[in-house]
């Protein structure tokens, strides 16, 4: 083939690639996808109008669960987050009265680490419609001071998760089992067992939360270390 014919051809692909995009970029589909909804407009997708698909916000971001009609749908058990933006309760698990919000206020970082990994899991497996303006997008359906300030906490939270994962690999975790007839325990292959606060768990959740870790004896004098109550400071097997 000659360089011209080639150069050519080539030149007719990429128009014909940049038509397609356009088309695409123009299409009812897309601006389907631009939609802003108001909390009064969303409200009639809450799955009691069968003529209606099911929408369900998340952030201040709408998707079509209709195809989750069992869930969301009238009767469903997940039928709250239906027609609203529930976000605090995707954690939090409350489906009653002022439980429903849309505000974070007050979580942990983790905690709305979890809420954007929803969102996630909305975008992977269901379409989204557009915006809801309020609290995450404003009437042009621009990102708020308070979405940017959610997605920048989820972050923190991503970190913190992954800095107290590398700290807890280097002290090994005990084996712990529950049996009927024994109760708990917890042992050390190597080492001894002690309790351990887990160091940035307050900034993570809010709460103060212990581990079992294995310590060699040179290390028994560490700050912070608690014997198992009842249990002998060099034995390598506690009940719990
Ligand atoms: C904070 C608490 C909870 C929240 C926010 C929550 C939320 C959800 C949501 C949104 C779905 C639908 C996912 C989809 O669209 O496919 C779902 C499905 C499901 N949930 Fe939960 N859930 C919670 C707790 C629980 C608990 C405690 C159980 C069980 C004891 C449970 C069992 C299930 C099951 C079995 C499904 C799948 C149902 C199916 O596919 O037919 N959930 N959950
Ligand atoms: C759910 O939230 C509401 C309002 O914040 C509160 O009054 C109620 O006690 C909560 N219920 C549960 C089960 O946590």
């Amino acid at each position: 083939m000659k360089p011209t014919k080639f150069s050519f051809v080539a030149a007719v692909t990429v128009s014909a690639a940049l038509v397609a995009l356009a088309a695409l970029y123009f299409s009812p589909a897309r601006r389907q996808q631009q939609r802003i909804f108001t909390a009064e407009e969303l409200v009639a997708y809450n799955g009691t109008d069968d003529a209606l698909p099911i929408l369900l916000g998340i952030l201040g971001s709408v998707f079509d669960v209709t195809k989750g009609k069992s869930h969301y749908g009238a009767g469903g058990g997940y039928n709250h987050f239906a027609g609203r933006d529930a976000s605090r309760a995707f954690v939090s698990g409350n489906f009653t009265g002022d439980g429903l919000t849309d505000s974070l206020h007050g979580l942990s970082s983790t905690e709305v680490k979890s809420i954007v990994e929803w969102r996630d899991f909305y975008f992977k497996s269901y379409m989204y419609v557009g915006r809801l303006v309020g609290r995450y997008y404003d009437k042009h359906g621009n990102p708020t001071k308070y979405l940017k300030g959610v997605e920048a906490k989820a972050k923190r939270g991503a970190q913190l998760l992954e800095k107290q994962k590398k700290e807890e690999a280097k002290q090994p975790s005990c084996n712990s089992r529950w049996s009927q007839d024994e109760g708990g325990k917890v042992w050390c292959d190597e080492g001894y067992p002690r309790l351990v606060q887990r160091p940035l768990e307050i900034a993570l959740t809010g709460k103060m939360s212990k581990r079992c870790a294995c310590f060699r004896k040179d290390q028994l004098d560490n700050p912070g270390l608690e014997v198992y109550s009842g249990c002998d400071p060099l034995s390598n097997t506690c009940a719990v």
